[in-house]
């Protein structure tokens, strides 16, 4: 079960065991997508360069990774590097690069025994050939495993993603006709995944940042002041207990509750 699989892995009396057991588990978001932000700012609060924040952003990734896991959730996509982050000093997206190729070595073992696949968003073709490789070896291996999928969005754009599959229609071939939401979904990086239910954002800024803007319509969006390197357990259950009081309508209305005797 969810819960217990949870309180395995927090410490007893904590603030994420007494959220863990707030969460309904029977109503999990199934896809969670999260914009890890404020790595920069952290290391610039304890004088650090900021590469030292992505290295501390990298246990954040760790705990989100384990949790979702451990709740049962069915879809995680953590938005690693923007098409935009490419506008960076080159020793910073250098490091970037090591660091995402370091995590994907040591981790393996984790996404495994957690049965987690692992899946790349985003233009992967543009990516140095050692971190295609690391990449595509992380895929493979977890391939075969049926549990959470863990999207990581590398090189990603939202727009880049619905222009690109705009121009496999076409290439495709396909009458306009034949074309509706359910088939446009179908060639997006994320085909066949649910589209997110909860959208988290870190430090505290209210922007999409060209992130998933076709599978984000109806998603609850939740952000925090936290800082990406200081996200933990604990935030990741409170986001969940706050997506659970949402009032979810999808443009609709609410349903009035049932008449007594019906
Ligand atoms: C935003 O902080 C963070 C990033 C652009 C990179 C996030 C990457 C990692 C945590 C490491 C690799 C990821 C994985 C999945 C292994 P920022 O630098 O924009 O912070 P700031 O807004 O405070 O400057």
């Amino acid at each position: 079960m969810s819960l217990e699989k949870i309180l395995a892995w927090v410490p007893d009396g904590s603030a994420a065991a007494a959220l863990a057991r707030q969460v309904d588990y029977l109503r999990l978001p199934g896809h969670v997508a999260v914009i890890m932000d404020g790595n920069g700012r952290w290391a610039a609060q304890r004088r650090l360069p900021r590469i030292e924040g992505h290295r501390a952003g990298i246990d954040a990734v760790r705990d989100a990774v384990e949790v979702c896991a451990r709740l049962g959730v069915e879809v995680l996509t953590l938005y690693a590097f923007s098409v935009e982050n490419w506008k960076r000093p080159r020793s910073e997206v250098r490091l970037l690069m090591e660091l995402l190729k370091r995590y994907l070595r040591l981790e393996l073992d984790t996404l495994m025994r957690n049965d987690i696949r692992l899946h790349v968003i985003g233009r992967a073709g543009e990516l140095a050939p050692d971190v295609r490789e690391e990449l595509a070896a992380g895929c493979s291996r977890t391939a075969g495993n049926g549990g959470m999928r863990f999207n990581i969005a590398l090189n990603y754009s939202g727009r880049a993603e619905i222009v690109e599959a705009a121009r496999r229609a076409l290439a495709a071939g396909m009458a306009p006709r034949d074309l509706d939401e359910a088939r446009f979904s179908g060639l997006l990086y994320t085909a066949g995944q649910p589209d997110p239910d909860l959208l988290i954002r870190t430090s505290g800024e209210m922007r999409v940042s060209n992130f998933l803007l076709w599978q984000i319509a109806y998603a609850e969006i939740w952000v925090t002041d936290t800082l990406w390197p200081d996200f933990r357990a604990r935030h990741l259950l409170e986001a969940i207990v706050a997506y659970q009081k949402r009032d979810r309508r999808y443009g609709g209305l609410k349903p009035e509750p049932a008449a007594v005797g019906q």
